[in-house]
Order: structure tokens, then C-alpha cells, then sequence
């Protein structure tokens, strides 16, 4: 595995790439990789040549009372995991190499970003969007994976590169989770043990919501207040939670059938922010 930190070098890389027809893959993360990362790295492989994963906790992306300066970094060991789940050139960029002083320019997306994390984190997205974008233009890749662990990401991502004509396509790979149910987060370290149990309800509270559903529940606010109920057994102080279609992340009072729909929540436990989802058909 080669590592580059500099845009110059890995534009060329890309470009030689390119050259030799290969198919390149790029998986974008801030690091401190887990099982949820290696995930992308080993579905990016199976669907391109060269595989490019990214390391850059992006300070744009990060509100001025978020959690920027104290993001887990491990870069040895990322290198390590990185290159085992089967990556070919790890891009780790500094962030003067990023954002230069003069940096004046931001891609955003509209009104799917007025909601959710991006109604709790203002700015985040656009932070996001910019990096991607960034990104993008320096890895050139015909593939790019994302995690439906970040499925508003994943949306916002999807609708810029329709929008922006991109030429590339996006996958979206499932939650990867730990064995009790718990998604899996660079940021679950900071939870002390008697959060990690009781941040288990989280995923609880999404079964849950299928159950009923399942079970044809078809008012939101029924789904919702039982997950509130089953979440705040616990000291978690919920952000949100929300029931809406999957595409325009438009809110529904009554599910109908056939309805593509994205049931996300966010809570804090301590001073640990966490988030989950699932989608389902109706
Ligand atoms: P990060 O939180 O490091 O996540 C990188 C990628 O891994 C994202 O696409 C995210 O959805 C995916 N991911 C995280 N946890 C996962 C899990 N448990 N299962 C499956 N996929 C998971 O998301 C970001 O970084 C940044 O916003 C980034 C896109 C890199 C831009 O800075």
C-alpha cells in the first residue's frame, strides 16, 4: 500500500490510473477505522481495480462546540487495517495541504440539509459537501462508497452528484454493528461502560419501530413516542427522532403503503453524541 499526503501526487497517481484503464475506488473516512470502514474498503474492491481510502478529520464539517480537537486519531494503526482490508494508496492529507488560508469556496445542498443532523449540526453538511467534493477531484474515482450509517450523508451525497453531474456512482453499504446491536462508531470510545450498555437501546428502539410497523402501525407519531419511551429507560437525551421518505427526507404523519422510508434518531448519552437508522419499505 502507498501513502500519499500531497493533492499534486495523488492527482498524478489517479491520473496514471486512469491512463491504464483501471477502475478506481475511493472510500472517503476521518479515521480511527473500524469494521464499519473496512466494510466500504472491501465493497469498493469488489467493484473497481485500484482502491483509494482517505483519512482527513475535516474541521469544516465540525461545529465550533463539537468534538474536532479530541477525534480519535490512530494513524498507525488505520495504516495497518487499511491496507489488510485491501486498499491500494492511503491518502492522508494535512490540512493546510487541505483548506489553504484563502480557502473561499463551498459546495452546498439545499433543503435536504435543513433537516435532521443538518437542522442539529448548521454548517455541518456544507462542510461535508466541500471535502467530498475536494476529494473527488483529487482521487478521480469511478466508484465511491458510503455508509448508510450516515444515511443523510449518503442522500445529500447522492443528490449533489445528480445535480453537479459527477461523473461517478455512489454505493451505499449497510450498517455494520456490534454484537449487541450497537452501530459501530469511531466516537463509541468515548462512551464510559454504563453508557455503552445502555446505548444499546438505540438499535432497540429501531427494531422496534419495525416491529410495529410490521405489525401495521401506520401513524408516526405511535412509532415515534413508543421509541422515546424505550430510549429514556436510560440516561440518553434524545435529539431527534423522525420518520421520513427516504429520498426527500420529507416528514410523514401516516405511512403509506409502498413508501420508502428512513426512521433515524440521534441521542446523547453523557456528553457522546450518537446516531442510527434503518430504512424500510412500508
Ligand atoms: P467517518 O465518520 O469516518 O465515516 C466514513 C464512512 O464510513 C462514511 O461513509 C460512514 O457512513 C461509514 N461508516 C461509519 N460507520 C459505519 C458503520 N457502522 N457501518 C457502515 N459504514 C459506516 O462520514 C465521514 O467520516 C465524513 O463525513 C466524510 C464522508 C469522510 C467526510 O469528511
Amino acid at each position: 500500500m502507498k501513502m500519499v499526503s500531497t493533492i499534486a501526487e495523488m492527482q498524478r497517481l489517479a491520473d496514471d490510473l486512469r491512463c491504464q484503464g483501471k477502475r478506481i475506488g475511493v472510500v472517503p473516512t476521518m479515521g480511527y477505522l473500524h469494521e464499519g470502514h473496512l466494510s466500504l474498503i472491501k465493497i469498493a474492491r469488489q467493484n473497481a481495480d485500484s482502491i483509494i481510502t482517505t483519512i482527513f478529520v475535516n474541521p469544516t464539517q465540525f461545529g465550533p462546540d463539537e468534538d474536532f480537537a479530541k477525534y480519535p486519531r490512530d494513524l498507525d494503526r488505520d495504516t495497518k487495517l487499511a491496507e489488510t482490508a485491501g486498499t491500494d494508496i492511503l491518502f492522508v492529507p494535512s490540512a493546510e495541504e487541505m483548506y489553504r488560508d484563502d480557502h473561499f469556496t463551498y459546495v452546498t445542498v439545499e433543503k435536504l440539509t435543513d433537516v435532521l443532523e443538518g437542522k442539529a449540526r448548521p454548517m455541518h453538511f456544507r462542510g461535508v459537501t466541500t471535502i467530498v467534493t475536494k476529494l473527488f477531484n483529487i482521487t478521480k474515482p469511478h466508484v465511491a462508497v458510503f455508509g448508510q450509517k450516515d444515511a443523510q450523508q449518503a442522500i445529500v451525497i447522492e443528490r449533489m452528484i445528480r445535480d453537479l453531474n459527477f461523473d461517478l456512482r455512489i454505493i451505499v453499504a449497510p450498517i455494520v454493528r456490534d454484537n449487541d446491536g450497537l452501530a459501530m462508531s469511531s466516537r463509541n470510545v468515548y462512551l464510559c461502560q454504563r453508557e455503552r450498555i445502555e446505548s444499546t437501546v438505540l438499535s432497540q428502539s429501531l427494531r422496534l419501530a419495525e416491529t410495529l410497523i410490521a405489525q401495521g402501525e401506520r401513524k408516526c407519531s405511535t412509532v415515534i413516542s413508543e421509541m422515546t419511551k424505550l430510549i429514556t429507560t436510560t440516561s440518553a437525551k434524545i435529539d431527534y427522532v423522525s420518520i421520513v421518505d427516504a429520498e426527500t427526507l420529507r416528514e410523514y404523519i401516516t405511512l403509506p403503503s409502498g413508501a420508502r422510508v428512513l426512521i433515524s434518531l440521534a441521542a446523547r448519552f453523557g456528553t457522546t453524541r450518537l446516531i442510527d437508522n434503518t430504512i424500510i419499505t412500508v
